[in-house]
């Protein structure tokens, strides 16, 4: 069996779903279930006694020894993290406990474990933690995509508390032995991602009538993976990943986030046309841009390529399609993570700019 961390999130929840649906190995899903982990996503799996969700902390190094040793997995994949760059930017200090000092105690946990298995066990072990590209930082428009050995440049409280991971867990390979895998992906898109990040945010104020949010002058640059080619790249660097090795994961889309809400906006006039018959881009509206925002990211995927065969099998067209489908058709799923505490967040986060966002 295999532990899963943050499993109950919009990346770790399509993981877990996708590997019980490939495999038959066990999966124990431990999570602290924050605003952002969501059980619901998971019903499906609700009678399965193939999967465990277990609520807790990965910094609780009681909880997860006793979860080590009674389950005895034979790889850990590391998704639990505080993820939303403009909440790092309001309070940074969750992402300092969760994704530096949590993943140090989930380390310790893992490698007192590690180092009592019996020899063959101990070599076939797995450690396999899930990073950011936002770790290298910003790139100028003609500079060459973010390669595994890019300078590590973080700019956010978030990227700056995941590249502080992404080192302890090369340090505990190096120091240690412990037999860890990083990956380094760019921006997901897909089923039950939290409408606070751009892609769900601009469909459901979309479908609400609300304004749509465009920081700045829309023209910042991200590269877009569906998420279901994230998971199948972590599936195939648990399986042949080199010791100690980073590999980056990228969908070769880079697009600028005004175009990504235009995109959106076209497929929802083709598939839910407003009553009215106007055009949904008429809701954009733009709005103060996030403090040190980033301007463009982009992802060189051809090490994980070269090395492991992993390529995406979605492109941006029709993947796109497919998530604006999956709000469409999953209107309770929306309604049901929009909770109290979802939109004190969004009235915090949107209250000073000229957006009515989420009111
Ligand atoms: P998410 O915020 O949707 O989910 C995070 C999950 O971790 C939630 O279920 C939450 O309850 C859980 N969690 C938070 N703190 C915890 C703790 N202390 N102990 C146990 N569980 C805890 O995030 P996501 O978008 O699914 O991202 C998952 C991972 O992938 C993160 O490490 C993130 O940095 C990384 N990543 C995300 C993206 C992206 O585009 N979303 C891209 C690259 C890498
Ligand atoms: O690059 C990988 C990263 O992608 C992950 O590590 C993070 O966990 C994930 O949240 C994501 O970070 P971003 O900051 O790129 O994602 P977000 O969806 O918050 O924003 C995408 C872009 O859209 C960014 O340039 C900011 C902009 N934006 C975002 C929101 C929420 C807007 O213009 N308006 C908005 O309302």
């Amino acid at each position: 069996m295999i532990l899963v961390t943050g499993g109950a999130g919009f990346i770790g929840a399509n993981f877990v779903l996708d590997w019980l649906a490939i495999h038959d190995e066990p999966v124990i899903n431990l999570d602290k279930l924050t605003y952002a982990g969501n059980p619901e996503t998971l019903q499906s799996l609700q009678a399965d006694t193939r999967h465990t969700l277990v609520q807790g902390d990965i910094g609780d190094t009681a909880l997860v020894s006793q979860l080590l040793t009674q389950h005895q997995p034979r790889a850990v994949v590391n998704f639990a993290a505080e993820s939303h760059v403009d909440r790092s930017i309001h309070g940074p200090g969750e992402f300092i406990q969760t994704n530096i000092v949590g993943t140090f105690n989930l380390l310790e946990s893992v490698r007192g474990y590690w180092q009592m298995l019996p020899a063959d066990q101990k070599e076939a072990f797995r450690f396999l933690h899930v990073s950011t590209d936002e770790v290298y930082g910003s790139l100028k428009k003609d500079d060459p995509a973010f390669t595994e050995t890019s300078h590590i440049e973080p700019n956010s409280p978030y990227s700056a508390s995941k590249a502080a991971s992404d080192h302890l867990v090369r340090a505990w390979h190096h120091t240690y032995g412990l037999p860890v895998l990083t990956t380094n992906c760019s921006n997901n898109y897909g089923p039950y991602h939290f409408p606070e990040k751009l892609i769900p945010l601009m469909i459901v104020n979309a479908l609400a009538g609300k304004a749509l949010p465009v920081y700045g002058d829309g023209q910042q640059i991200r590269d877009w993976l569906y998420v279901k080619d994230h998971c199948s790249a972590i599936r195939r660097v648990l399986e042949a990943g080199r010791l100690g090795e980073i590999y980056n994961v990228g969908g070769w889309n880079e697009k600028a986030n005004l175009d990504i809400v235009q995109t959106v906006c076209a497929l929802l006039d083709e598939l839910r046309p407003r009553l009215d018959a106007k055009p949904y881009r008429d809701q954009i509206t733009y709005v103060t841009d996030r403090p040190g925002h980033d301007r463009r990211y982009a992802i060189d995927a051809r090490k994980l390529e070269q090395e492991l065969g992993w390529k995406p099998a979605e492109t941006f067209e029709s993947g796109i399609r497919k998530t604006v489908q999956w709000y469409l058709d999953h209107p309770d799923w929306v309604a049901h993570v929009q909770s109290g505490a979802y939109r004190d967040w969004v009235q915090k986060q949107y209250a000073s700019g000229a957006s009515d966002a989420g009111h």
